[in-house]
């Protein structure tokens, strides 16, 4: 998408407008509120003879928020694609700060899965956007409007790739892609094959990626700022499918599988913003990625698989595949690179679905000013999150009988906390933060603003942490 910026509206060129509850009446005079009555992300498109005037709800004015821009931007660019419209302006205005925001969200909600649909019932791109206004010549308001494309294409790449079937996206699919990456930013990159991953004790994922004859990969990505500046590493789960191995998951909705690799793809585009804005901090990111199947080379209930670490776990579930694949990510990531802070995203449990919903991450951590820090960026820019507990109130319900931990807790209540106290385990007394985007990671209809599918969370999230970390 282009963005362009004009101090002058533009004859015969559709114009966005939005409107704030209590003006309904006076902006669109003769309007029935029934047909119109500026409610959030509610819209009306009026035609007149030069050009079309779009509406767009933003509810209540004291209720606007950066979120509340976002939203109301991202539903006029879908809602003009949707009638064959792919340009238009709008006027910043008083909007201004929320310009990187407004930009991300107009460039992630014009896109759509839809490559596989014969051309002519694709949606069309959204070619161009004028911003209106004073004074947007300044530095500024470009670094603002930079920063926000940056945002919008990374989570479309992360979707992009998200979306792709797992006939499509294999473990090797998605290491060519971070290989693109690197060359592009010119990161370190580095992909252990299954002849690696087995001269270097990564037990847990060659278990994990057994029965597929899509062969696993632990793929690096190094961003490096400056050796004095702290490093953070971000580990991500890549599972291509996850149809439960051996303990088989029931048929229904198995095909939402395709997307546990949310996590794992989040990397790369986490690893895209962190480069392209050079942020001041050192950046490792670990993509475990493997396809769980059954087959006769599968791993199976009871096996006990000597992980990354040195610690033995026995497999009570090999449906539990997530935590066995971070669990030699995050061995690795603390033991090669000593990072100040380790980060992992997953779609790691159904159970956090359960206690938060589909609309907030979970967010694991024993340093409470990063869960607080990840809280307000969540807020702001709805890549929405909410604490939930992990430590050794949990971690008993993992210890093993014949090994140091078992991968399930014989236990449902509180599966969420039990798989992050096991991740816990293995990061040593490096800080840690475990995301949880089961919930988030795909979206099941269609929103006004954002199409179905691969959402990109936790990529904004984790970059915006990135941003200032220190
Ligand atoms: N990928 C799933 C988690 C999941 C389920 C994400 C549904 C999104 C929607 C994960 O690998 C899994 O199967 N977890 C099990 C763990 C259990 C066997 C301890 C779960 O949550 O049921
Ligand atoms: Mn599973
Ligand atoms: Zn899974």
């Amino acid at each position: 998408m282009n963005i362009v910026c004009s101090s002058k509206k533009i004859a015969n060129l559709t114009q966005i407008i939005f409107v704030y509850k209590t003006d309904a009446a006076e902006v669109v005079p003769g309007i029935h509120l029934k047909e119109f009555d500026a409610s959030a992300n509610h819209t009306l498109l009026l035609h007149e003879k030069t050009a079309a005037k779009l509406y767009v709800g933003l509810g209540s004015e004291a209720s606007v928020t950066e979120l509340t821009v976002r939203n109301a931007l991202g539903t006029a660019v879908r809602k003009l694609q949707s009638v064959g419209i792919s340009e238009a302006q709008w006027e910043v205005g008083a909007y201004k700060p929320f310009l990187t925001g407004a930009i991300d969200a107009a460039i992630v909600a014009s896109y759509e899965f839809d490559c596989y649909k014969p051309e002519t019932s694709r949606r069309i791109p959204f070619a161009q956007l004028t911003l209106l206004g004073k004074d947007l010549e300044t530095e500024d308001v470009q670094t603002a409007v930079a920063q926000g494309m940056i945002y919008g294409d990374a989570v479309n790449l992360v979707r992009r790739i998200g979306n792709e079937p797992g006939n499509v996206c294999t473990p090797e699919y998605i290491a060519e892609q971070a290989q693109a990456l690197a060359a592009m930013h010119d990161l370190n990159c580095e992909i252990f094959k299954k002849k690696e991953l087995k001269e270097k004790g990564f037990e847990a994922i060659l278990a994990v990626g057994g029965g597929s004859v899509n062969a696993p990969r632990l793929i690096t990505l190094q961003y490096e700022y400056d050796e004095k500046a702290p490093t953070v590493a971000i580990v991500g789960k890549a599972i291509t499918f996850d149809s439960g191995g051996i303990s088989i998951k029931p048929a229904a909705t198995m095909e939402e599988m395709k997307w546990d690799k949310m996590g794992g793809v989040g990397v790369l585009g986490i690893m895209d913003i962190v480069a392209r804005l050079k942020l001041p901090v050192n950046v490792v990111g670990i993509i475990c990625s493997a396809e769980n199947m059954p087959g006769g080379e599968s791993y199976r209930p009871g096996d006990i698989i000597k992980t990354y670490s040195g610690k033995t776990v026995e497999v009570i579930n090999t449906d539990a595949e997530g935590r066995m694949v971070l669990c030699d990510g995050l061995a690795y990531a603390v033991d090669k690179f000593a990072p100040d802070c380790v980060m992992d995203m997953a779609t790691l449990t159904g159970a956090c679905c359960v206690a938060l919903g589909l609309r907030r991450t979970g967010v694991f951590s024993t340093d409470s000013k990063a869960s607080h820090k990840l809280h307000t960026i969540g807020e702001r820019t709805g890549d929405r999150c909410w604490s939930l507990p992990m430590g050794e109130e949990y971690l008993d319900a993992m210890k093993g009988h014949y090994t140091d931990l078992i991968n399930s807790a014989s236990s449902r209540y509180g599966s969420a906390s039990f798989a992050a106290s096991f991740l816990n385990e293995f990061v040593g007394q490096t800080p840690h933060i475990h995301l949880d985007i089961a919930g988030t990671g795909w979206l099941l209809d269609t929103e006004p603003y954002l199409a179905k599918g691969a959402t990109g969370a936790g990529v904004r999230l984790v970059a915006e942490f990135l941003k200032d970390y220190h």
